[in-house]
C-alpha cells in the first residue's frame, strides 16, 4: 500500500544505515535478520523462506548473506560457510576477487553507466579480449546482463542468419527462463504452463548425435530446415552431465552439413571451469555462435555475451539496433570482464579447475565405496561435478546436512537428485579437504537414517 513520501524515507534511510554500519549490536542483527524474513515473505516470496536452507537448517536465526572473501562467505552472526556453490557458476574466481574489484573501484569512481552516445572504451577493449580468447572464428560480440538475455541474442542472431526458425535442443537442457528460451528448456514442470505459443524446438537426448543426426534429416525433408542447435558443452543445471567424446566434433560437423548453426552456451561452462577456458575446448569445436556469463563478470558484476564470426555477424550490421539493451555492455560490467579475463589467464583457473576436479572425483568414488547407499555414483568435468543420489530424499539431505556444517553446495533444476560441487576454481586444497572431511561426516549422518 502507498505510504507517505516521510514514512518511505524513514525506511529507506533506516535500512541505508545499517548498511553503512561499520558494527551492529547482537540485538540489532537479530532484529534485522528477523525483519529480513517478514520482507521476504510480505513483499517478494515467501515460497523461498520454506525453500531456502539459509532459513529452514540455519538454526535459530535464518542466515542473512554479508561478507565473502575467495571460498568463504559469511553470514551477519559471522558464522562462517565454505562456498561449494559458487553461486551457480558465477564465483570461479572467488569472491570479490580484489583486482576484479579493483578494476570495477576504479572505473566506479570515473564513471559509473554511460551515456549511451560517447564509444564506451572498455566495451571495444573487451570485445576485441573476447575475439582473442575464444576458438575458431568467432570475433563480434554483444554484450548483456545474464545468461537468457545472451541466449535469446544467439537465437535471434540464427533465425536472421539463416532465415529459419526451428531450432533443437536437448532433454535436461537449461538455458534460461524467458518466455522466448522456455522453447529451449529440457525440463517440462518449468515449460508445462507456458507451453502455448513457445517456437517450435526438436528435443533430442543429450549427448546423442544419432538422435542430433536423424532429427535433421527428418526437418530436412520436410523442408522445417533448422536454424541452430543450442548444446551446452556439459550439461550444469541437469547435474554436470558430459556428454561421449563424440558428440560435440559430430554437432559440429552435422550442423555444417545441415546448415544449423552451432550454438554453445557456455554460461555456465565457460572461464575455465570445466578444466579448459570454454567447454568446447575438451573437443576442439568452434561453434558458430558462442554464449558466456556469469564468471565472465568476475563474479563482481553481471556481465554476459554473445560471440559469432564476423560473417555471421553481417545480418547486425545494416541495423545496428535490431538488438539493443540499456544496460548492456557498461563501463563497470566490461571493466569487470577484462579483469575476470586477466585473472583466469594469469592464475591458470582452468589448469586449476581440471587437476582439482579429478582430485574430487577420485576422493568421490571412495565415498561411493564407503557409502553406497548414500551415494550413487558422482560425475563431472573440472569444478563442475554432480553427486548423484538414489532419490531426491537423500540429496535433500545431504544438502541440509553439509549446511548445518557451514558447506554450500548447488541443487539442480533439472534433476533432483544430484548437487552440484561448483567452488571458486582456485579454492585451496586445505579447503576442500575440509570439505570433504565435512561431507563424510554427513554421508555418515545420512547412512545411519536409511
Ligand atoms: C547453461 C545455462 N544457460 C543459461 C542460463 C541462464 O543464465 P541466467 O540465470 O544468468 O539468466 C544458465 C543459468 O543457470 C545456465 O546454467
Amino acid at each position: 500500500m502507498r505510504k507517505s513520501n516521510t514514512e518511505v524515507l524513514q525506511h529507506t534511510s533506516r535500512y541505508l544505515s545499517l548498511l553503512s554500519a561499520n558494527s551492529l549490536s547482537l540485538e540489532e542483527k537479530h532484529a534485522f535478520i528477523t525483519e529480513t524474513v517478514e520482507n521476504y515473505a510480505e513483499y517478494y516470496n515467501r515460497g523461498f523462506i520454506s525453500y531456502r536452507k539459509s532459513v529452514t537448517e540455519a538454526g535459530q536465526f535464518a542466515a542473512l548473506e554479508w561478507s565473502g572473501q575467495g571460498s568463504v562467505l559469511k553470514d551477519l552472526l559471522g558464522r562462517e560457510y565454505i562456498d561449494c556453490l559458487g553461486g551457480y557458476g558465477i564465483f570461479s574466481a572467488g569472491i570479490n576477487h580484489p583486482k576484479i574489484v579493483q578494476a570495477v573501484t576504479t572505473q566506479l569512481s570515473r564513471m559509473a553507466l554511460n551515456s549511451q552516445e560517447l564509444l564506451e572504451p572498455w566495451r571495444g577493449a573487451l570485445a576485441k579480449v573476447i575475439a582473442d580468447v575464444t576458438p575458431g572464428d568467432l570475433q563480434n560480440s554483444f554484450f548483456i546482463n545474464n545468461g537468457t538475455d545472451a541466449i535469446e541474442g544467439a537465437v535471434k542472431l540464427a533465425r536472421l542468419y539463416t532465415k529459419r526458425h526451428t531450432f533443437i535442443s536437448t532433454i535436461g537442457g537449461f538455458h534460461g527462463k524467458s518466455l522466448g528460451l522456455l522453447s529451449l528448456m529440457g525440463k517440462a514442470s518449468f515449460r508445462e504452463p507456458f507451453q502455448e505459443g513457445l517456437q517450435d524446438v526438436r528435443f533430442i537426448p543429450y549427448g546423442d548425435a544419432d538422435a542430433l543426426e536423424a532429427e535433421l534429416v527428418r526437418s530436412d525433408a520436410v523442408g522445417n530446415r533448422i536454424a541452430g542447435v543450442v548444446l551446452e558443452p556439459v550439461q550444469g543445471e541437469a547435474g554436470g552431465v558430459v556428454p561421449p567424446d563424440d558428440f560435440w566434433p559430430r554437432a559440429r560437423a552435422l550442423c555444417t552439413k545441415y546448415g544449423a548453426l552451432l550454438i554453445a552456451d557456455e554460461i555456465q561452462t565457460g572461464m575455465g571451469r570445466t578444466g579448459r577456458m570454454w567447454g568446447v575446448d575438451h573437443w576442439d569445436v568452434a561453434p558458430d555462435i558462442m554464449c558466456m556469463g556469469k564468471s565472465l563478470g568476475g563474479g563482481v558484476m553481471p556481465l554476459s555475451a554473445f560471440v559469432s564470426t564476423a560473417k555471421i555477424w553481417e545480418v547486425m550490421i545494416p541495423n545496428p539496433i535490431i538488438h539493443s539493451t540499456t544496460f548492456g555492455g557498461n563501463p563497470l560490467a566490461c571493466a569487470a570482464g577484462l579483469a575476470a579475463i586477466q585473472v583466469t589467464l594469469e592464475e591458470d583457473l582452468p589448469a586449476q579447475a581440471a587437476r582439482k576436479g579429478e582430485y574430487l572425483l577420485r576422493e568421490l568414488a571412495g565415498l561411493h565405496a564407503k557409502y553406497p547407499a548414500v551415494l550413487k555414483e558422482a560425475h563431472g568435468k573440472g569444478l563442475l561435478i554432480g553427486m548423484e543420489f538414489p532419490v531426491q530424499e537423500i540429496g535433500w539431505k545431504v544438502a541440509s546436512g553439509l549446511f548445518k556444517r557451514g558447506v554450500l553446495v548447488a541443487g539442480t533444476y533439472s534433476r533432483a537428485q544430484v548437487i552440484r560441487i561448483e567452488p571458486a576454481l582456485g579454492i585451496s586444497m586445505a579447503l576442500l579437504g575440509e570439505m570433504l572431511s565435512r561431507l563424510e561426516s554427513t554421508f555418515q549422518e545420512v547412512a545411519t537414517q536409511l
